[in-house]
């Protein structure tokens, strides 16, 4: 069964840097093939996980279906419906597919003008189907709470709201709860968690939340550097404070290390099977 975690919250408060560790400690806990992706317009999601769209050809997905509408691709394909008339475009030219463990695909911009209820629920049956594909799939929205409306995933396993110490960000975090539930979006956790701003002596206040609160990410000057440089989040030293400290959240929110699937260890379809 595939993981859905979507991870949300108020503007730099940490939400991509929260996404990529997470994407690396799931790796590391052995979840199995993931996919992230990536729902914010000015995303640096790619970056953080070393991945260069452009030199690998790649677009967003708002780019294709844009693409599409203006060449008319939708019109000239018979008898499919909406998204499996996307899906191969969306596969070959949106898909980064890794070598490792994981898959990338950015969202992109919306688009100003017209009325695209089509594509966006074609671009929802495609991520809902493609989901099944992986062990789990790892989302990281813009700031605020109107990606929401796109509704791009019809249920997701744990939110994470990452929070920064104002009183805006638990607004937020009360708003996109109300905003899901409002749009039938299905979870089963809404979690708050500190984001690397988030001082220890709020966390008094954050338990009180009707939201279980998980802790807080450790600021971390590597993560702050690595961030400026452009270098990969996934390349941090095992001990940054702020990995251990994503680890830890994860954990108490039920996330551990997992064993590897049967044929691995059967030494079926392996290196030595
Ligand atoms: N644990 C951390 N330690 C030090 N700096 C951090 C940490 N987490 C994030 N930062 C810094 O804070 C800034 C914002 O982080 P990030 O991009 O992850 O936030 P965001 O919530 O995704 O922002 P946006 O709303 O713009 O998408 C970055 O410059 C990043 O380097
Ligand atoms: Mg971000």
């Amino acid at each position: 069964m595939v993981v859905k975690i979507v991870v949300t919250g108020r503007g730099g408060s940490g939400k991509s840097t929260f996404t990529a560790l997470t994407t690396r400690c799931l790796g590391e806990m052995g979840y199995g093939h993931l996919l992230v992706v990536d729902i914010d317009p000015d995303g640096s999601l790619a970056d953080m996980l070393g991945i260069d769209l452009e030199a690998e050809g790649k677009k967003t997905i708002s780019e294709i279906l844009y693409d599409v509408l203006e060449k008319r691709l939708f019109t000239k394909m018979v008898g499919a419906t909406a998204s499996e008339k996307l899906e191969p475009f969306l596969f070959e030219d949106a898909l980064y597919e890794g070598d490792s463990y994981f898959d990338f695909v950015s969202v992109g911009v919306k688009w100003s003008e017209g009325c695209y209820c089509v594509p966006d629920r074609a671009l929802s049956e495609v991520m809902e189907r493609w989901a099944e594909n992986y062990d789990a799939v790892i989302i990281d929205s813009p700031a605020g709470v109107e990606h929401l409306n796109r509704r791009i995933t019809k249920s997701v396993d744990d939110v994470f709201n990452i929070l920064d110490p104002s009183k805006k960000s638990f607004d937020n975090a009360y708003r996109s709860y109300r905003l899901m539930k409002e749009l039938d979006i299905e979870f089963k956790n809404y979690y708050i968690v500190g984001g690397y701003r988030f001082p220890a002596e709020l966390e008094a206040m954050a338990e009180k939340q009707p939201f279980p609160y998980l802790g807080r990410v450790e600021y971390d000057d590597l993560v702050y550097q690595y961030n400026l440089e452009g270098k990969p989040l996934l390349e941090l030293p095992e001990d940054s404070s702020a990995y251990i400290s994503v680890r830890g959240i994860l954990r108490r929110a039920g996330y551990g290390p997992r064993p590897p699937p049967l044929s691995e260890l059967l030494g079926v379809d392996g290196d030595e099977g």
